[in-house]
């Protein structure tokens, strides 16, 4: 039997619109709004970080005490309002010394080294707003490993508050696991004795990932393969054993696209909304691609857009290994990231280079809309991608995905088969630079010689729908499951 109302209390560490570094942020923004729309009660916590304005905010009269362990107690102001177009609350945890900074996790000097009282901070006053609202949760949903600790939190110091609630952890991306200085635990209080290699210990430090495994009522994540994939050496970081033992509450639901955001008929960051009919709005979008990044004004030469941070998971080893093949075909690549720094080097001093190939070392989300909306192709060659949201919003944009048949790449793009056809992007397999190279180099000969079904696949690509509907009853399905 499943019950009919659940009260859910959903922590992230970023939520859009509000603070974004990755897709954790764009799944945090909507989940909860179709979990709601579902009929069911959601709150959403997060930090309250520097650049988030509290006057837009409502404070809450009375702050809320947090214990830290051998640290004592400290305190955090709360503020609310709701998530854009929704009624779902958004509680913001406030302490100037913690979340009054520049940056969710570092700065330009590195990780910010308290990371871990940071985000311990952040979970038990998650957990004590939850008391001072008088909310009682049937479902605490932490996402990774910032949040890691609420699970087994509710089970021990919190015990008596949350007697009746189920704890899921959804893995957005298993490589960042929180792992940090034993010392640690004294800070958290759920007791030593689960300071064990089978709980929070990893090569004797804490690893706040791996007790959250061990603790979660269910664990999820992102896509189906990725639950796959995570079990095995390859993909797993050193936690494949100890998922691999946690299996019977492994669940694979894939993320969807919010629509009212990534849709090329709504989106205002372009200078031409356009839909499957009036298709021909894309070209405008090319050509204000164009012109934002000063290349040559071509409507008939191909595209290639890149959106994402410069980490080896997104496969930029790759890009940086045939970028400079690519670009003496008749093509224009762009790319917009920031990250690893000797990425941003090497790709600056080839856009010093080559006219056809263009960069934005920064975050923006004008430019990721416009480049989504302005490409011909998007290239996503990750090494390992647990969902993926860039290739699905691609697909709503006409945009046709370059991607490696990786964890929720694999699970969204169906490669090009002209005989069937069938697909809606080009996939390969290999991690070597010969197949991302062959397989651009497809495309572009496509997109050239096969217009007709490179066309038609574009066509078909933006009519895929990636509901967050269908996602949000599945999370239900397994929170029901748990409490029967
Ligand atoms: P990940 O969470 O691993 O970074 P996803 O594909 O799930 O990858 O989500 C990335 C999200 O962050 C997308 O919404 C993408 O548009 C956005 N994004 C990544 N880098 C940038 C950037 N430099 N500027 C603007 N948006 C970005
Ligand atoms: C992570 C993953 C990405 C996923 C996102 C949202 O950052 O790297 O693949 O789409 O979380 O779940």
């Amino acid at each position: 039997m499943s019950k009919e109302k659940l009260n859910i209390l959903f922590a992230a560490a970023e939520v859009v619109p509000f603070a974004k570094t990755g897709g954790l942020a764009d799944v945090s923004g909507a989940l909860p709004k179709a979990i709601k729309e579902l009929g069911h009660d959601i709150i959403v916590v997060m930090p309250r970080y520097y650049k988030i304005d509290k006057s837009k905010l409502t404070k809450l009269p009375s702050p809320l005490g947090v214990p830290m362990g051998d640290m004592g107690e400290l305190w955090a102001g709360v503020y609310t309002t709701t998530l854009p177009n929704s009624e779902v609350p958004i509680y913001f945890i406030d302490h100037e010394e913690y979340f009054g900074r520049h940056g969710l996790y570092e700065d330009e000097k590195g990780g910010f080294k308290d990371n871990d009282k940071r985000f311990i901070f952040f979970s038990k006053a998650a957990l004590q707003l939850c008391k001072m609202l008088n909310f009682a949760p049937d479902v605490i949903h932490a996402n990774d490993w910032h949040t890691a600790a609420m699970p087994l939190l509710s089970k021990t110091m919190f015990y008596e508050d949350f007697l009746n609630a189920k704890s899921v952890l959804t893995i957005h991306n298993l490589q960042h696991q929180g792992n940090f200085d034993k010392g640690l635990m004294n800070v958290m209080e759920v007791g030593w004795e689960h300071f064990n290699s089978y709980e929070f210990e990893s090569y004797n430090r804490v690893n706040l990932l791996k007790g959250a495994i061990a603790h979660a009522d269910a664990i999820t994540t992102v896509s189906k393969k990725y639950a796959q994939e995570i079990q095995t050496a390859e993909f797993g970081f050193g936690l494949e054993k100890h998922i691999r033992s946690h299996s019977h509450k492994l669940f694979g639901i894939l993320n969807g696209v919010d629509y009212d955001e990534w849709s090329p008929a709504v989106d205002e960051y372009l200078v031409k909304k356009y839909d499957v009919r009036k298709f021909s709005g894309k070209k405008a979008c090319k050509k204000d691609v164009q012109t934002h990044f000063h290349l040559e004004a071509r409507d008939d030469i191909a595209i290639i857009g890149f959106v994402g941070r410069f980490a080896e998971q997104k496969g930029i080893g790759l890009i940086a290994g045939v970028l400079e093949g690519v670009l003496d075909l008749d093509v224009q690549v762009v790319m917009l990231g920031t990250g690893e720094k000797w990425a941003e080097d090497f790709f600056s001093e080839i856009a010093y280079r080559r006219p056809n190939f263009a960069l934005h070392i920064g975050y923006s989300d004008a430019l990721a809309h416009k480049i989504e909306a302005g490409s011909d192709m998007f290239l996503m060659p990750s090494i390992f991608e647990p969902c993926g949201l860039n290739q699905i919003y691609s697909l709503s944009y006409g945009t046709l995905p370059i991607v490696r048949a990786a964890g929720g790449l694999d699970d969204t793009i169906v490669n090009f088969n002209e005989l069937e056809k069938k697909g809606n992007g080009f996939k390969f397999y290999d991690a070597t630079n010969e197949a991302l190279y062959h397989t651009v180099f497809w495309a572009i000969e496509t997109y050239y010689h096969n217009p007709k079904a490179f066309v038609s696949m574009q066509k078909s690509a933006m009519k895929e729908h990636f509901g967050w509907d269908e996602a949000a009853k599945e999370y239900i399905d397994v929170y029901n499951s748990l409490i029967n």
